[in-house]
């Protein structure tokens, strides 16, 4: 064996979590179970700590990363963010956005993240974004691997010449294809645009993740036919919507009946709480509105819900740190998710559903898996949760790439430790 972590607590999708050694050969895990004796090349002890899978960010705009300061958005709001993205845009170039995008990235290595899918504006004819993020893609790919998608950000038909434009982006190699249709200029356009997708995707056979209905208005209603379009196209799993924040402002009689064609088109949904919190529902005064999605209930009615970090200090969302536990801690929180199986299901959210999502294989900590691994100074996914502890190992395919020395905290000179002890 290279490696044999002892002593793990064993996070491995809706298994119970178990302790087990768990013993690592070339890039994949080779057994996972108690007390292994096999010679190793290197024996870390995790001492009782949580292994599992690596947090997933299935959602990030790496093109706009750090870029905050730049241009303050003073207001806050999403019509000022969207205004200095516009600004921003002209005076970018390749290389500022490449390494805000690379820090971005170890930041969230160093939190815990194996896996990141990001959005790359297709909006202009230079296609910067999409040139950035395939050089970043390439460039880290020894310790994280991305996902890049083809994101439309001002739409696509409600411009003249806007289809061949993003065409001419796919023809740039996305892993998976981006939308909008909530943005375009009206209800038709928007329905276009989907089709499009959907052809594209079926043509080039790449994922779907349109942003959808990321509006308070619950007369946005693209999901439904994002939800069509994946049953009749047979695409079941391989498509996903993005937001899906008018869902929070639906009837609940629409609602209840949409979540029969998610069910049906087997359609994923992704939450992004720190953006929608911020932006949405802006116009209301109170009762105000949470403007997330239903995290909740999609998940009690079995529908692959994931969670994404979405913006990472820039023009939409000032704050972050493109902590993945966080965001999971936020999503509990607004969608009273604190039964106990409702916090185990946040935590699975940011790790196997978000591998799902991105329609990973081998993905977990399980014989035969691909030995990407995140150690949590934690015993539980609760606790996980709970403290938001440090992240001491991130291992990327057999590889360790990431450490981190967790906090050592005293009161009157004696230590302090925010576990039970457990
Ligand atoms: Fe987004």
């Amino acid at each position: 064996m290279d490696i044999i972590l002892k002593n793990a607590l064993v996070a491995h999708e809706d298994q119970p979590v178990r302790a087990a050694d768990i013993a690592i050969e070339g890039e994949r895990i080779a057994a996972v179970e108690p007390g292994i004796t096999a010679e190793a090349g290197e024996t870390i002890d995790c001492g009782g700590r949580l292994v599992s899978g690596p947090l997933i960010d299935p959602h990030v705009h790496l093109d706009a990363v750090l870029t905050a300061n730049l241009e303050p958005n003073v207001s806050g709001t999403l019509h000022e963010g969207i205004a200095n993205w516009a600004k921003q845009k002209k005076i970018r170039d390749l290389e500022s956005v490449k390494a805000r995008a690379r820090q971005a990235i170890d930041w969230e290595i160093a939190q815990g993240a194996g896996f990141i899918r990001t959005h790359a504006d297709t909006s202009d004819e230079g296609q910067l974004s999409m040139r950035a993020l395939l050089e970043v893609k390439d460039e880290v790919s020894d310790r994280v691997d991305l996902q890049i998608v083809a994101f439309p950000q001002d739409g696509i038909h409600s411009h003249p010449g806007g289809p061949e434009l993003f065409v001419r982006a796919l023809d740039m190699g996305p892993d998976v294809i981006g939308g909008i249709p909530h943005n375009e200029a009206t209800r038709e356009a928007g329905v276009a645009s989907l089709k499009l997708i959907f052809d594209e995707a079926e043509k080039r056979g790449l994922l779907i993740d349109a942003h959808c209905d990321e509006v308070d208005d619950p007369n946005s209603r693209f999901t439904e036919v994002m939800a069509h379009e994946t049953y009749y196209r047979g695409m079941q799993g391989r498509v996903t919507a993005s937001h899906c924040a008018a869902m929070h402002s639906y009837a609940n009689a629409y609602a209840f009946r949409l979540f029969g064609w998610l069910e049906r088109g087997g359609l994923n949904v992704i939450a992004n709480p720190f953006d929608n919190l911020i932006l949405l529902a802006r116009e209301d005064t109170y009762p105000k509105r949470r403007a997330m999605t239903r995290v909740k209930e999609l998940w009690q009615a079995g529908i692959t819900v994931g969670i994404g970090h979405d913006s990472i200090m820039d023009p939409w969302y000032p704050l972050g740190r493109g902590d993945m536990v966080q965001a999971a801690s936020l999503t509990l929180h607004v969608c009273q998710m604190s039964g106990m199986a409702e916090i185990d299901a946040c935590f699975d959210m940011v790790t196997w559903k978000n591998a799902e999502i991105l329609a990973l294989e081998d993905y977990g900590v399980a014989p035969g898996c691909r030995a990407d691994l995140a150690v949590f100074d934690a015993a539980s996914k609760a606790d996980v949760l709970r403290i938001n502890p440090a992240c001491t190992h991130v291992f990327k395919r057999g590889k360790l790439v990431a450490a981190t020395t967790p906090a050592s905290r005293t009161v009157m000179g004696q230590s302090v430790d925010l576990t039970l002890g457990n």
